[in-house]
């Protein structure tokens, strides 16, 4: 069958993930979600207090760093687990949303997880989101998404996703928070956040999830049905 690639980038809080794991589930793609895996291994830097300014220990580090992503049996969701434990909820926390900035601008670790997406992705069939999935992990995707959202929006939405997990946090705090990662995430010199020439802008403000997931599926399956042609003109072809 002829998959493609769908690469959703934005700004933090935009509502990539949801938007992604809803499009991937049906598409019948796998959804990896890049962020998490940068949160993992900001979570590990933070336990083994590891020196982002020396790059010997950062690279020894990320030899030990194992992550990979299982469904959980009962929520269905796609968790994150760092070296074979589940640190999905630890992740979301808000203290590593404080540090996954500085520690994805290192370019050890971008190097790192560019290389292990590319390997996720080689078969297609796949919907990632993060900051440069489009520009830098897969240039050539077939669909490239840039999302954006209006600042306070983001930050009542990410205010409601922490509250949904336990964590009450004041909105100056998030406000805060998001308008620092994104200025790190748009400033760093390796492979900041910006939208890829060939990507469309999409301003979910005033959108429903139902909305964006209805817009980038009917988006993909354009996209898919020209890959169908295209498999198919080559094979006649050959
Ligand atoms: O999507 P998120 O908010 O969970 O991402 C956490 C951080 O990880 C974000 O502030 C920037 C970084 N990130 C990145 O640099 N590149 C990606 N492809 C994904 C995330």
């Amino acid at each position: 069958m002829s998959s493609i690639i769908v690469a959703l980038d934005g700004y933090s809080s935009c509502g990539k993930s949801t938007t992604a794991k809803l499009v991937a589930k049906q598409l019948h793609y796998a959804y990896i979600d890049t962020g998490a895996m940068y949160r993992a291994v900001t979570l590990y830097f933070l336990q083994h207090h590891i020196s982002l300014t020396n790059p010997r220990e950062v690279r020894k580090a990320l030899d030990d760093i194992q992550i990979t992503f299982r469904r959980h049996p009962v929520t269905k969701s796609n968790d994150t687990f760092l070296n074979g434990l589940n640190v999905e909820s630890e992740i979301r926390k808000m203290f590593i949303s404080e540090q996954v900035s500085e520690v994805s601008a290192v370019v050890e670790v971008r190097h790192a997880m560019v290389a292990q997406q590319q390997k996720m992705g080689k078969n297609k069939g796949i919907v990632m989101d993060g900051r440069d999935i489009g520009t830098v992990v897969f240039p050539n995707a077939e669909l490239k998404i840039f999302m954006t959202a209006d600042p306070l929006m983001r930050a009542q939405r990410r205010q409601d996703e922490l509250l949904a997990k336990g964590e009450l946090v004041g909105l100056p705090e998030i406000i805060a928070n998001l308008e620092k990662r994104d200025y790190i995430d748009t400033h760093r010199a390796e492979s900041p956040l910006r939208q890829a020439q060939d990507a469309i802008l999409v301003d979910n403000t005033f959108m429903t999830i139902d909305e964006q997931v209805e817009m980038v599926v009917r988006l993909a399956d354009e996209k898919i049905g020209q890959a169908v042609r295209r498999d198919r003109n080559s094979s006649t072809y050959e």
